[in-house]
């Protein structure tokens, strides 16, 4: 294996690969604008960092209260199922280990690699180069997180789409957006409209619940009780969507929008506080598209991703998490309790 190609990755930190996603945005098709900006969040480098640089590995685990399938080890086929791309897997992680053994180095840029990567993989299935784009800069940051050799031992093997993902780009945009009819005398219907939440996870595959107007995300999930959620999912004991405190202080209910943020009640000063000192790096846009589904209100039909983890790093990883109260007392999590007050402390 030339080692070049992870030496030249390894140069690039986080803050530099969400600036070359973001210059990337207007090459990606609709269909996985938010998907690729929702995985990047999922899946942070500086936290893949800091659990393998480290030299006790269990207690960083412990002190960053991570919780389920935080690693992309373990997901490497897998965790960008919720990507149209996902479907050109195979040929994407094929193209990908072909530029790693043959790369020379020569004033290399990522983005710049990301496009070469693209139009080979464009050349060979006849895809629309905009459909490629999100998946080989997935596929690129898991090659940097899990290393070459366990990259090409994956078997590259994927599920064929199913549900809505077995449609054309444009008509998984226009399902995911599409408000619910509310009858014929819906339009004198106000708090008792009904919503549909689309959702993806990785544990509990896809699927959709309702929820009432104006309620919490999280709130409409607890009333499916379709499934044993635990049984896919240890941290979901009360839905789809895993909760504990309910009030923004745990973090272990934060998910990402692919399709309806602006449905959403604005991200209170709280929420967001509480966001970065998990470490779940949202915009600072009114309306971002990650979320606590136990604050987040929706006005409208949505969908959402479901991250298989949950952790509290925002101090130790990015730093500068500003000082806020905390009520975590609501918490059954004595562990996550002393994480979230110590990750506040003299900032
Ligand atoms: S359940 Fe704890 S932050 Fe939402």
């Amino acid at each position: 294996m030339n080692n070049n190609y992870i030496d030249f990755l390894n140069k690039f930190g986080e803050n530099h690969w969400l600036q070359t996603l973001q210059t990337l945005l207007s090459e990606i098709h609709a269909v996985d604008r938010s998907a690729v900006q929702i995985w990047f969040r999922f899946y942070p480098l500086e936290l893949a960092r800091a659990l393998q640089t480290t030299e006790d590995k269990a207690k960083l685990v412990q002190q960053f209260v991570l919780q389920g399938d935080y690693e992309l080890t373990n997901q490497i086929d897998s965790s960008h199922r919720f990507l149209y791309g996902h479907r050109f897997w195979a040929d994407v992680k094929k193209a990908i280990e072909a530029r790693a053994e043959n790369f020379s180095g020569e004033n290399a840029d990522l983005a710049n690699q990301i496009k070469q990567i693209v139009q080979t993989v464009s050349e060979k299935t006849k895809t629309d180069k905009s459909l490629l784009v999100a998946i080989v800069a997935v596929g690129l940051m898991t090659l940097t997180q899990v290393g070459f050799d366990t990259f090409k031992n994956a078997s590259g093997k994927t599920e064929k789409p199913r549900g809505l993902m077995n449609n054309s780009p444009q008509k998984i945009i226009n399902e995911r957006a599409k408000d619910d009819s509310q009858g014929i005398f819906g339009f004198l219907k106000t708090v008792d409209k009904k919503w549909t939440v689309r959702y993806e996870s990785s544990k509990s595959g896809d699927g959709k619940f309702k929820m009432t107007n104006d309620e919490e995300i999280a709130s409409g999930a607890q009333r499916d009780q379709s499934q044993n959620w635990r049984e896919a999912d240890i941290r979901c004991g009360e839905g789809v969507i895993p909760v504990e405190c309910r009030s923004a202080a745990c973090g272990t209910c934060w998910i990402g929008v692919l399709k309806g943020a602006e449905k959403l009640s604005e991200v209170s000063t709280r929420e967001r506080k509480q966001m970065k000192i998990h470490g779940y790096r949202q915009g600072d846009d009114a309306k971002p598209i990650l979320r606590l589904a136990c604050q987040a209100r929706a006005n409208g039909s949505i969908s959402i991703v479901i991250p298989p983890w949950n952790g509290v790093f925002g101090k130790k990883i990015y730093g500068n998490v500003a000082d806020v109260e905390l009520e975590p007392a609501t918490t059954s999590a004595k562990k996550l309790r002393e994480t979230i007050s110590s990750a506040t402390e003299n900032n």
